[in-house]
């Protein structure tokens, strides 16, 4: 323990700009070192416990926004198979029906500055533990917890409890880490406020479906408070038609065909219901978690919409610049970074952590990622061409190790913040 001590103390001297904080922290260090540390440092309010399970950021990481870069070659190929993961699902389980290429999982995301650290789940497991984490929001968002649970996989494999929590058992997984007390949940909440009316469980595919804009879902937020760490993501149910609701009265709707209902862009839909998400978790007296917001994921639809013929067969990243970001998915994105950093200035007031993963152009660079035609379908057994949700494992396992960066952020931050408190 003191060896991690000590390595905290002398990198993060090289962190810290002023003098009169290296010297502070120094002098903090030779006090700490004797005995009284664990005890300091362990208090009940901490997220952490030490020791240290991961070596220290070094000073450039701080300086480096991990999301700007470029993918690059990854010969070593990705962290787990079909075979080494069990529990992936037929929807993203692209190689177990056939998809013949493999160098869509040979790439690693390169930030300009520094290095975004491989997934390390020795790492994650010792963070979470006696921890829970929730992935709140549509299938991508389960589709990032399942590539997680792969990560995983060779550490440790997950109880499945979901039915301890839930009827719905597709919609509201919950999986229990026993060795690590880390309980690890997705929550269905495509739209995250309340939705209903002819469609109430909102699985609906082509119906109009209401959006109260200003009530959060219960579906998730009933719960939210005991959870460590919140991952929230919502996009493609927006598009949609849908009816919208502001203090219970019909405020206009979204491409619902009734000339007598106002237009309301999906834009301000998709804000409020942001806005609402995280207004809930600020307001939620026992909520002490790190919220994250990732940012939407584009679909890669070519040659036609969704439910037009419409495919993704490319095989490689787009280099930098092919092919543009479409605007209506650049407003979706600017529109829920505005809501994050309200919800990150308000939070800082209370002792909230919100952060930006801010992974919708680099995750748009990857347009080979998805099952296209090598998926099946939860519902029908069948494959339908997919290029909303990714492969198994693919570049949706690269959201995860800015994860575990971010978190690891975190603890580095709240042990600096404690040592200056107790100082
Ligand atoms: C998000 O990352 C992209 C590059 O991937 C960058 O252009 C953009 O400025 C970043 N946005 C924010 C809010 O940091
Ligand atoms: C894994 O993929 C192979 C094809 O490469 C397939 O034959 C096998 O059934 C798959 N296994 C699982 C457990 O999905
Ligand atoms: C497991 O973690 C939960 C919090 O997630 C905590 O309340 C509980 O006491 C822990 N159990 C044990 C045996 O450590
Ligand atoms: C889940 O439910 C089962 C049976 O009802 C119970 O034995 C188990 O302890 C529960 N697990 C957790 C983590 O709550
Ligand atoms: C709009 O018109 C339809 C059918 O003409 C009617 O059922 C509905 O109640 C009307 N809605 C409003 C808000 O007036
Ligand atoms: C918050 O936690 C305290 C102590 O565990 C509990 O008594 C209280 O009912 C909780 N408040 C809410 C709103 O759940
Ligand atoms: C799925 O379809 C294939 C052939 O199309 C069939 O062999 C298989 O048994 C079906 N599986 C289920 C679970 O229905």
């Amino acid at each position: 323990m003191n060896f991690q001590l000590i390595q905290f103390f002398t990198m993060e001297k090289t962190l810290d700009k002023t003098v009169s904080i290296k010297a502070f922290l120094l002098t903090l260090s030779l006090i700490f070192i004797s005995s009284i540390t664990l005890s300091l440092l362990k208090t009940s309010h901490s997220r952490f416990s030490l020791p240290l399970p991961f070596p220290f950021p070094s000073s450039s990481e701080k300086k480096c926004d991990v999301f700007t870069g470029k993918w690059v070659p990854h010969p070593q190929g990705p962290y787990y198979s079909n075979e080494t993961c069990r529990l992936i699902v037929d929807q993203q389980n692209c190689i177990k029906f056939g998809r013949p290429d493999t160098e869509f999982m040979k790439w690693r995301w390169k930030p300009h500055d520094c290095e975004l650290p491989l997934f390390d789940a020795a790492q994650f497991l010792e963070i979470v533990r006696g921890k829970s984490m929730a992935f709140v929001g549509d299938s991508v968002g389960r589709n990032q917890m399942e590539s997680l649970v792969c990560l995983l996989a060779h550490e440790a494999y997950p109880l499945d409890i979901s039915r301890n929590s839930s009827a719905d058992v597709n919609y509201f997984k919950r999986w229990f880490y026993a060795d690590y007390n880390f309980t690890l949940a997705a929550f269905w909440s495509p739209f995250l406020v309340k939705s209903g009316g002819a469609h109430i469980n909102g699985h609906s595919i082509n119906g109009l479906i209401s959006l109260y804009l200003d009530e959060p879902d219960k579906a998730w937020t009933n719960e939210i408070e005991k959870f460590d760490y919140v991952i929230v993501s919502v996009g493609q149910w927006f598009f949609r038609p849908l009816l919208f609701y502001e203090a219970g009265r019909l405020l206009g709707c979204h491409i619902c065909n009734q000339n007598n209902i106002t237009s309301v862009s999906k834009y301000y839909a998709y804000k409020m219901a942001f806005r609402t998400a995280f207004r809930t978790l600020l307001s939620l007296k026992n909520y002490t978690g790190m919220t994250f917001l990732r940012t939407f994921l584009a679909s890669h639809f070519e040659n036609g919409d969704w439910d037009k013929g419409g495919n993704c067969p490319r095989t490689k990243p787009f280099t930098s610049n092919e092919v543009k970001l479409q605007e209506f998915n650049k407003e979706f994105y600017w529109v829920q970074v505005e809501e994050l950093r309200e919800a990150e200035e308000k939070g800082k007031k209370i002792g909230l952590t919100f952060e930006l993963m801010n992974t919708t152009e680099i995750m748009w660079m990857r347009p080979d990622g998805h099952p296209n035609g090598y998926g099946h379908s939860m519902i029908k057994n069948a494959s339908v061409y997919d290029c909303v949700h990714w492969c198994l494992p693919g570049p949706i396992d690269t959201l995860n190790e800015f994860l575990l960066y971010l978190m690891k952020k975190d603890v580095l931050r709240q042990l600096k913040a404690k040592l200056m408190r107790n100082a």
